[in-house]
């Protein structure tokens, strides 16, 4: 949009809340409140390592990464049966319509749940329903994206592929995460080449704390087409400059970093230099139940915190719908939606 509406600072946050914009990188099973850990815990008789919902809360005090992921994977012990996988991603998909997320690509992670001997199928079919439900009922398309665990081996990740395949036309991509530290990208080269092969969307978690080389691999050994976070890409400017050039997207999530201590505070967030810079940057929620909050209290917070302004409220949403996995028509089409938010406001 070449003219963007002057708007007023105190309609900023009006406006923020009416774009409609796209999420694509939130991890379904971050999504999962206190309140319903402890009704699944019942639901499925297992027991949890914290007296109550608010105990479970204030355990939410996160100095690092693995220090968050520790409690992530014992919040996920509840899941058991594919109904839990429609529970979870159905509450999510509610807020996501609440806050305008029009399309969302959402991440699950399949070995946190076999490791329990919960089968890939009752996974992803839950998961599966509670998006085509989305659509129907919702207006909201959804999609998924299965991600390898790093800190387990590449073994291990092509046995959770040879698991999924059955369920290949469930989900759209492949991406990596959990603790990025010591777990380059180049450790799962061989899985995702052949994923490559298969012909599904490639991503990964990389400079999140890991440094630039791992941005570097992530693009150059596993070839992906979006980094997830890559915020300490901005510590290497050859780095910053290949983003820009090959708009390569990011998917950058600021109450996680602040959360897990990436960035001191909100203001010191380098999201506004990463736009600035030409970046194809994109503001997502990550783990919303555990940063305090889902997409537009996303936006809101590091829009305050940080002084961007109605220009890049249109970029980021704009990036959004460029970065997602969506074909050329349905792209064109939110651009479209975008724009006529934004008319209304002037
Ligand atoms: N799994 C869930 N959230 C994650 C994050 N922020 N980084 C890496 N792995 C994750
Ligand atoms: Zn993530």
């Amino acid at each position: 949009m070449s003219n963007i509406p002057t708007i007023a600072p105190e309609r900023l946050p009006e406006l923020l809340r009416a774009i409609p914009k796209a999420e694509l990188h939130m991890h379904i099973e971050g999504s999962l409140e206190p309140e319903l850990i402890f009704a699944l815990a019942q639901r499925n008789g297992v027991s949890m390592p914290y007296a109550s919902v608010e105990a479970l809360r204030q355990a939410y005090a996160f100095t690092n990464l693995q220090s968050f992921l520790d409690i992530y994977y014992a919040g996920a012990s509840v899941l058991l049966k594919e109904q839990d996988f429609y529970d979870m991603a159905w509450a999510y998909l509610e807020r996501a319509k609440a806050d305008n997320v029009v399309h969302t690509e959402m991440f699950f992670d399949p070995q946190t749940h076999t490791a329990r001997g919960v089968p890939v199928k009752t996974v992803i079919e839950g998961l599966h329903r509670a998006c085509v439900d989305a659509q129907a009922k919702l207006g909201v398309s959804a999609s998924l994206i299965l991600c390898f665990l790093r800190h387990l081996s590449e073994e291990e990740a092509f046995a959770t592929l040879e698991e999924a395949l059955p369920f290949r036309d469930r989900f759209i991509g492949v991406g990596l995460d959990s603790s990025e530290l010591g777990h380059p990208p180049e450790k799962f080269a061989r899985v995702f080449a052949r994923c490559r092969e298969l012909g599904l969307h490639l991503v990964a978690h990389a400079g999140e704390e890991g440094p630039p080389a791992y941005v570097w691999s992530a693009l150059d050994v596993l070839k992906v087409e979006r980094i997830d976070h890559g915020v300490q890409a901005a510590k290497d400017p050859a780095l910053m400059k290949r983003l820009a050039q090959e708009r390569i997207p990011l998917t950058v999530c600021p109450l996680s970093n602040l959360k897990l201590c990436v960035f001191p505070d909100l203001a010191q967030h380098n999201i506004k230099a990463l736009l600035d810079a030409g970046l194809v940057a994109t503001i997502n929620s990550d783990d919303p139940a555990y940063f305090g909050g889902y997409m537009n209290e996303n936006w809101l917070q590091t829009f305050a915190a940080t002084g961007l302004t109605a220009h890049h409220a249109w970029q980021l949403a704009a990036n959004s719908f460029e970065a997602s996995f969506i074909d050329a028509a349905a792209k064109k089409a939110y651009r479209e939606r975008l724009d006529a938010a934004f008319d209304a406001f002037a």
